[in-house]
C-alpha cells in the first residue's frame, strides 16, 4: 500500500520503520522539511517529503503530530490521495504539558472529532494509547496468546476495515471501539489507555471507561 505519514517523531518514526519493513511504500513528513529526514529515509527506504506531498496517492494517511499542531497543517493536505483513503489519527490532548486549552474538547467534544473538524476529513482513531516503542517491540503473529489488542474507533466502516487489517499486519489484534462519538472511551487516563493486553481485557476496559474528562487532562 501507499502510506503517507505526517509526523516523524516517536510514533511516526516507528510506524515508518515497521510499515516499510512490511513492504509498504511510505512517504514521511515533519515540520522542518524532508532534508531533516535523510537518516530515517536511509534507515527505512521511506521517501522524505513535504507535508503537502505526504498524502499524494496514499491509501492510508497517518496524522501523528502534537494535537495543537493539527490546525497548522496546510489546507489541501489530502489533495491527490487515493480514492476512499483512510486517515489514522493517533493524537491525544495533553493540555497541561503540551497543547494548551482547546475549548471544544474541554466542553466535551471527543479529541478525534475535533481533529477531523480541523482536517476536514473523517478519521480513524488508532494507536493513541500505544507506547511508541511497542510498535517495534510488541508485534506477535495472529493467534499468539500474548498478542496485544488495540482499540480502533471511527465512523467510516470501510476505512476502519482498512486500518484494522493494517494493524493486524503490524502484529496486533484490534477491538472495534465504535464511532468517533464513542472514542472518549480510549482517550488519555481511561482504563484502556496504555493497557498492554489482549482482546478480552481491552474490550472490558473500553466498557469500564467513564465519559467524564479526568482533571489531569483538563487545562
Ligand atoms: N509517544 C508516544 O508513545 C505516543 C503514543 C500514542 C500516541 N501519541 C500521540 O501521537 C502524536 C505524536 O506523538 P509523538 O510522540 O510521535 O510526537 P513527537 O515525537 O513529538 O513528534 C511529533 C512529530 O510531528 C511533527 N510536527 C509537529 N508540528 C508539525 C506540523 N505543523 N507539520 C508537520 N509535522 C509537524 C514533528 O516534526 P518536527 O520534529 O520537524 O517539528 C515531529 O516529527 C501526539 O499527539 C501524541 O499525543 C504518542
Amino acid at each position: 500500500m501507499k502510506i503517507g505519514i505526517i509526523g516523524a517523531g516517536n510514533i511516526g518514526g516507528n510506524l515508518t520503520r515497521r510499515l516499510t519493513a512490511l513492504g509498504h511504500e511510505v512517504s514521511v513528513a515533519n515540520s522542518r522539511g524532508p532534508h531533516t529526514l535523510t537518516e530515517l529515509a536511509e534507515e527505512t527506504g521511506a521517501t522524505p517529503v513535504t507535508v503537502t506531498e505526504a498524502a499524494r496517492g496514499a491509501e492510508v494517511v497517518v496524522v501523528t503530530v502534537p494535537l495543537k499542531a493539527v490546525p497548522d497543517l496546510p489546507s489541501g493536505l489530502f489533495e491527490g490521495a487515493a480514492e476512499g483513503f483512510a486517515v489514522i489519527d493517533t493524537n491525544n490532548y495533553y493540555p497541561k504539558e503540551r497543547d494548551g486549552l482547546i475549548a471544544a474538547i474541554e466542553d466535551g467534544l471527543t479529541e478525534s472529532r475535533w481533529v477531523e473538524r480541523q482536517l476536514g476529513h473523517p478519521v480513524i482513531k488508532a494507536f493513541n494509547g500505544t507506547y511508541a516503542q511497542d510498535i517495534l517491540d510488541a508485534p506477535r503473529p495472529e493467534g499468539d496468546p500474548e498478542r496485544l489488542a488495540l482499540p480502533v474507533a471511527g465512523d467510516d466502516e470501510a476505512a476502519k476495515r482498512t486500518v484494522r487489517a493494517l494493524i493486524g499486519e503490524l502484529g496486533f489484534d484490534t477491538v472495534d471501539a465504535g464511532g468517533i462519538d464513542d472514542s472518549w472511551r480510549q482517550q488519555p487516563d481511561t482504563p484502556v489507555y496504555g493497557l498492554r493486553a489482549g482482546v478480552e481485557a481491552v474490550t472490558k476496559a473500553l466498557a469500564e471507561a467513564s465519559p467524564e474528562r479526568p482533571a489531569a487532562f483538563r487545562a
